[in-house]
């Protein structure tokens, strides 16, 4: 009997190891230590024998009970590792890795060309101490015309027509609006640019569009002259195109500046020697810019008699046609893919 009961431990240890599965291990288990098992029988028929050997074959039948039971948990483990690994070889997801086929990169989206000029303009003001601030689309007549020194009969207003609401607003014609919010907000002296897209009523062509995009400029502080504005139009142009530009000032217009001028820029594309893009003048018109005018600081109840300033309302559109060759203002809002994939 105890050979016998060696044999079957024997042999079914050696089946434990060679079990692939934790199933095939169950059933081992059943058909060993199960109920009806192997094992179990003998156990069963302990009372058959005399006492003597009835002892100690109960003794070892435990034994390799205990033993059996043991190899079934360590095996289990191992199969159960083996299985986890194998899952996580054949289910990991590698979310680094690309498409297959003959994609290289995913394609990424990326900021329109505008958005992109803009954001580098608000880098070199605010690393000059300006303040960048925001004001609504939808204007009202006081801050886009009348805080301006535009009052109604003024015939500038004939130049920036636009869209007006029912009720008396307006879409706001140009970010100049914006300063005035700004005089209102801040105590002088401050530094302060607007980014922001303006509307007029335009007939559309290469050059005119009923949707575009300024940043209006505003510094106020005591004695400020025009040898800042230009100090300060300097550096922009120079960041903005990587080199020195030759700038000229022109008289020019505007109601809310006293003197205003238009600043014109050496053409980049021919170097000012005359092309398509300058009508042959070798100057293009960048940036109308001024004093503030001491009505426009009073209007926003900043003392003229101690403070001064100057604004300016950069044309964005222009300056991404300028710099990248763009002979079309239409480009910008077609929304033609094609024309946006390569900025
Ligand atoms: N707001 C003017 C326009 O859109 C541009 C402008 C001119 C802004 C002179 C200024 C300025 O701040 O000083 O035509």
């Amino acid at each position: 009997m105890k050979k016998q009961l060696q044999e079957l431990y024997a042999q079914t240890i050696s089946v434990i190891e060679k079990a692939a599965t934790i199933d095939e291990l169950e059933q081992l288990r059943v058909k060993v230590l199960g109920r009806k098992g192997d094992l179990t029988q003998v156990l069963r028929s302990l009372g058959t024998l005399p006492q003597e050997e009835r002892v100690a074959i109960g003794k070892l039948s435990n034994e390799l009970k205990e033993k059996i039971e043991s190899a079934l948990e360590n095996r289990k483990t191992v199969l159960t590792e083996q299985q986890i690994n194998k899952l996580i070889m054949e289910d990991w997801l590698d979310v680094t890795l690309t498409m297959p086929g003959t994609l290289k990169h995913y394609e990424r989206g990326h900021l329109h060309p505008i958005s992109q000029i803009q954001y580098e303009i608000e880098d070199i003001f605010t690393s000059m101490g300006f303040e960048i601030l925001d004001g609504p689309e939808v204007e009202t007549d006081y801050y886009n015309f009348e805080a301006l020194n535009i009052p109604p009969y003024h015939p500038a207003r004939d130049m920036q027509d636009t869209f007006w609401t029912e009720d008396g607003n307006l879409l706001r014609t140009h970010t100049s609006a914006i300063q005035v919010r700004g005089m209102e907000r801040l105590k002088p002296p401050f530094r302060v640019i607007g980014p922001g897209r303006v509307f007029r009523y335009e007939s559309i062509d290469a050059s005119h569009e009923n949707t575009f995009y300024q940043v209006e400029g505003m510094m106020v502080d005591k004695d400020i002259s025009v040898a800042h504005l230009i100090y300060f139009m300097k550096t922009l142009l120079k960041e903005i195109f990587h080199k020195e530009t030759t700038i000229r000032l022109r008289p020019g217009y505007f109601p809310f500046v006293e003197p205003g001028f238009e600043l014109d820029i050496h053409c980049l594309i021919c170097g000012g020697k005359g092309c398509s893009v300058c009508k042959y003048s070798g100057w293009v018109e960048l940036l109308p810019c001024g004093l503030v005018h001491p009505n426009v600081l009073r209007y926003g109840n900043i003392d003229p008699d101690k403070w001064s300033g100057f604004a300016f309302g950069l044309g964005l559109n222009r300056l991404v046609m300028m710099r990248y060759g763009i002979n079309d203002i239409r480009h910008f809002l077609s929304g033609d893919i094609r024309f946006l994939y390569q900025f």
